[in-house]
């Protein structure tokens, strides 16, 4: 089963990259449409019921521009929207969550620090998820003013190395062996926190999770493309310097309102 027609990736702004990137590079044969919210980011503060609408928003674009799946790229519009994604829209929806599993499985400490948005710590699918793991004690800090910095372009600010120490000392205090980053932006972090952990402490983001997921519903259900030519594309509503920039300026991002 062949099936030519891009995946739609969207993101509250530039940090779904990251996810984009380990798609790109599983699946390099498949077209992908981009799409960064930046305008409305952060997602993370938002209610509910304004993160499910501009889910549905960044669908019906990607669906406009004959996505044949969608990936969320974006964990705090998975864990609160998702499931009103897949009961409206007749195409498939991969979502990210923080990879709380393989942390709380491996570590040793039985203790594990989650970094994520507000929104993501709040929603009932992420308490669903760390319910089923309580002999691990998990260190939930939010991330409070990361994903505005990184928009901002001020991913080595001396503010980020700032706000980095104070949300990660703690967790190093508490003994964590594993640091879960579940934001779509944080992967960007990843030098940053290497200088503030002990290097005994694993760090683990969701995007080869994602990505192999994909692959396998393209297997499955959707068919893998089989065309010649299959440039990204790449849409911001605010921006498109910090998204070029984060995109180590080698590809063409399109300004666009939506
Ligand atoms: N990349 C989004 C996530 O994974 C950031 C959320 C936000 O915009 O606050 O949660």
């Amino acid at each position: 089963m062949d099936n030519n027609r891009p995946i739609g990736i969207f993101d509250s702004g530039i940090g779904g990259t990251s996810i984009w990137t380990a798609i790109n590079q599983l699946l390099p044969n498949e077209k992908t449409i981009y799409l960064a919210d930046s305008k409305n980011a952060p997602y993370g503060q938002k209610s509910k019921a304004e993160i499910v609408s501009l889910s549905k928003k960044n669908t019906e674009f990607l669906l406009d521009m004959d996505c044949k799946l969608i990936v969320v790229a974006c964990n705090t519009a998975t864990t609160n929207a998702i499931q009103e994604l897949r009961g409206k829209y007749n195409v498939p929806f991969i979502g990210i969550e923080p990879a709380i599993k393989p942390a709380a499985t491996n570590s040793k400490t039985q203790t594990i620090g989650i970094l994520a948005t507000q929104g993501t710590l709040n929603s009932a699918l992420f308490h669903k998820t760390t319910e089923k793991f309580q002999q691990t004690k998990i260190i939930e800090q939010v991330g409070h003013g990361l994903v505005q910095l990184i928009e901002n372009g001020k991913i080595n600010s001396s503010e980020m190395k700032q706000l980095l120490h104070s949300y990660l000392t703690p967790m190093i205090e508490a003994n964590i062996d594993y640091l879960v980053l579940g934001c779509s932006h944080y992967p960007y972090l990843i030098p940053q926190i290497k200088n503030i952990l002990p290097s005994h402490i694993h760090i683990i983001d969701s995007g080869e999770a994602v990505a192999k997921q994909t692959q396998n519903i393209l297997k499955e259900k959707v068919g893998f493309s089989i065309a010649k030519e299959n440039k990204p594309v790449f849409y911001t509503n605010s921006n498109p310097k910090v998204l070029s920039e984060i995109l180590k300026n080698k590809y063409t991002v399109i300004e666009k309102d939506f």
